[in-house]
């Protein structure tokens, strides 16, 4: 059976494209693969967080996850800062990446421009996450377009340390949506959704109340000509629309605008309000419940960790002995 990582920072809300984009996905493989999926923490302090801020993300985002369908008995859900042999192995392959590589790296070039300080571990965020997929030998590793160099700079690490000490490492693929999963601000369509790039009006929160989740859906931007047709350029509105309540239904554009052929913008906004608020409100309400047993949560992250350490020492042992590090006797 093929063995799954993922990573997904606990910092910022998490709004319906994180759960139409990964999330979603991330349940439906647990059925078939074996899966590790991390929240992870070390990663988001290569940027200020508030520590209390930090822990309660951290919280928050295990509850929604489990409340999302992940299941203890079926995969293992752990914080990255629980297993320190993700800091271990990053050490070692901080000796195998290059200034160069890192430095090509579009997401440190967005993310470190116009600041006044940029953190070495920032520059350093690559080779972390490298170390998170390669620590378990994962063999797919399901992430957004937007992680793609990030992926071929994991394979290009474990390769070049595969060629220089022998095998060590499985050298891992990315699994990356094809094109449709795009989901978009309600306000400003052109942009992708997102609590920090975006506006607050167009993100549909996954904590939001079913009210403000349909005020958010009924005042989304549109157009004035009335028809619900997807066309990226001239009605983007009406697309990202279409667009979620595709990915919703899980039914192609070209259905939903033979369904809504001839009928209003209203009606048509009113089913993607019930479409978002049906989708959402059972993960809410085993939200609330796991919310009100914050110990279980802590609980179920510590069997994760140990779960996820018992995969990760041997290959830390292996990489030690690989590099030549004395034995410990
Ligand atoms: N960088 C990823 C993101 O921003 C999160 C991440 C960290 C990750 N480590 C990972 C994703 C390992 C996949 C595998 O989305």
């Amino acid at each position: 059976m093929a063995r799954i990582f993922s990573g997904i920072q606990p910092t910022g809300d998490k709004h319906i494209g994180n759960y139409l984009g990964a999330i979603r996905h991330w349940v439906t493989s647990q059925s078939d693969h074996e899966c590790l999926y991390s929240i992870v923490d070390l990663h988001s302090i290569t940027v200020t967080v508030e520590p209390t801020a930090l822990r309660d993300a951290t919280l928050s985002l295990a509850t929604l996850l489990f409340a999302a369908g992940l299941d203890p008995k079926q995969s293992t859900l752990f914080a990255q800062s629980h297993v320190s042999e993700h800091m271990e192995l990053a050490w070692y392959l901080n000796c195998t990446a290059t200034m160069g590589e890192l430095r090509r790296m579009t997401q440190f070039k967005d993310k470190s421009g116009g600041q006044e300080s940029v953190s070495v571990g920032l520059f350093d965020y690559p080779v972390l996450q490298a170390a998170d997929v390669l620590l378990y030998q994962s063999d797919l590793v399901p992430v957004g377009e937007d992680q793609r160099q990030h992926l071929e700079l994991m394979r290009d690490i474990a390769l070049r340390f595969n060629g220089r000490y022998g095998e060590t490492f499985v050298v891992p693929q990315a699994q990356i949506p094809t094109a449709g999963a795009r989901i978009v601000d309600l306000q400003e369509p052109t942009k992708k959704m997102s609590t920090t790039g975006g506006t607050e009006q167009g993100t549909l929160l996954l904590l939001d109340t079913p009210a403000r989740l349909r005020k958010k859906v009924m005042s989304a931007v549109t157009d004035s000509d009335g028809i619900v047709r997807a066309d990226a350029e001239n009605k983007p509105g009406i697309t990202g629309l279409l667009l979620l309540l595709s990915a919703i239904e899980d039914v192609p554009v070209q259905t939903l605008e033979a369904r809504y052929d001839g009928r209003g913008y209203g009606d048509f906004k009113q089913d993607v309000a019930d479409a978002v608020v049906t989708l959402l409100e059972p993960l809410q309400t085993r939200y609330a419940e796991l919310a009100a047993d914050p110990g279980e949560v802590v609980r179920l992250l510590n069997v994760g960790a140990t779960s996820a350490r018992s995969l990760a020492v041997p290959t830390v042992e292996l990489v030690r002995e690989r590099i030549g590090f004395a034995p410990r006797g």
